[in-house]
């Protein structure tokens, strides 16, 4: 499982920054960030509010440019043991630069060239997706979209919504979805984790996006299913993250594979890795174990993600290559 080519779609940039990343900036700029690890150094969180807590905290001494470069290289060093050979990761404006968008010109330039580095010395090829935070409410969705707007293009290629899926509704952030699709911007949404059917419509028919981050409880409604099934709107389902933050008590209760039985295109991604103590090579592992399924279906999958990347033909041309020569 590790060796075999991987597309990962949803994957939160300071998600996946591992403790001792965080620890080390924590200890360099000496702020105290002892209450978010538990005895064993892992972060430590009591449920979905708490977790983004502990996330907003974490993130808070990863504070300048080459911070962020120096996270970059190392989730991509992860992501490149985990045979992951293209990730679509959420970056910030508000985290990086406060919204301002000068000051978010100067994070994107580090992240960037970390990246095509790592990239041209044959590692990852990663690409960014800005995302506003949900529960900082809608007016603050504008400025990140701006900044994504203001910045579209090769590498910043898409817009999403991350936070708590509680506050407001989609409808609300439709200012800023127009704003990055009228600059060329694909578009995603974080759905159906923490509210229902209607949290995914309201993403799909409001914000008009092609793909949704989670949208698992759209399983609770079988009409909607076959929607998303006959619009061909992707879902980047975490598994281990839903179970890690208590959604599904395990993975046989997890809708993925009746998703995919009512032909909905679902991929694989991990969220927020460290965090949820898994990997992509783990979450394969367990749906194998789970659901039977084998290289075959796993290389279908990332086809399918290959297909549903928001980056350039050319980039996607060389991704299914890729996946080709290693196919079963
Ligand atoms: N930000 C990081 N992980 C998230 C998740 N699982 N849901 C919503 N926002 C997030
Ligand atoms: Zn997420």
């Amino acid at each position: 499982m590790r060796d075999m080519p991987k597309v990962e779609l949803h994957l939160h940039l300071e998600g996946a920054a591992p403790p001792a990343f965080v620890r080390g900036l924590a200890a360099e700029k000496k702020v105290d960030l002892s209450g978010i690890f538990d005895e064993r150094g892992a972060y430590a969180y009591d449920g979905f509010v708490d977790f983004l807590r502990v996330y907003e905290a974490a993130t808070s001494v990863i504070g300048s440019p080459e911070d962020y470069a120096r996270l970059v290289r190392t989730v991509l060093e992860e992501l490149d043991a985990q045979g992951v050979i293209y990730a679509e990761t959420f970056v910030s404006p508000d985290f990086c630069g406060g919204g301002d968008l000068s000051a978010w010109r100067d994070y994107l330039a580090a992240m960037r060239e970390a990246a095509e580095d790592v990239a041209a010395k044959g590692g990852p090829v990663l690409r960014g997706i800005v995302t506003p935070i949900r529960h900082f409410g809608p007016e603050r969705a504008k400025a990140p979209a701006l900044c994504a707007a203001e910045t579209a293009g090769a590498w910043i290629v898409g817009l999403g919504l991350g936070g708590n899926e509680a506050v407001g509704e989609p409808k609300d952030y439709a200012w800023a979805f127009d704003c990055a699709r009228e600059a060329g911007l694909r578009l995603t949404c974080h759905a159906g984790e923490w509210r229902g059917p209607d949290s995914v419509r309201g993403a799909v028919e409001d914000l008009g996006v092609e793909r949704i981050g989670h949208g698992v409880r759209a399983i609770e409604d079988l009409a909607l299913v076959d929607t998303l099934a006959e619009r061909g709107i992707v879902l980047e389902v975490c598994p281990g993250s839903n179970i890690a933050l208590g959604l599904y008590p395990n993975l046989r209760a997890h809708p993925i594979a009746r998703l995919r039985d009512r032909e909905v295109k679902v991929t694989v991604s991990t969220d927020d890795p460290p965090f949820f103590h898994t990997t992509m090579t783990q979450e394969y592992d367990r749906l194998a174990d789970a659901f039977g399924w084998e290289a075959v279906d796993f290389a279908a999958l990332n086809r399918v993600a290959a297909e549903a990347a928001f980056c350039d033909a050319d980039t996607r041309e060389k991704i299914l290559k890729r996946l080709e020569a290693a196919d079963v």
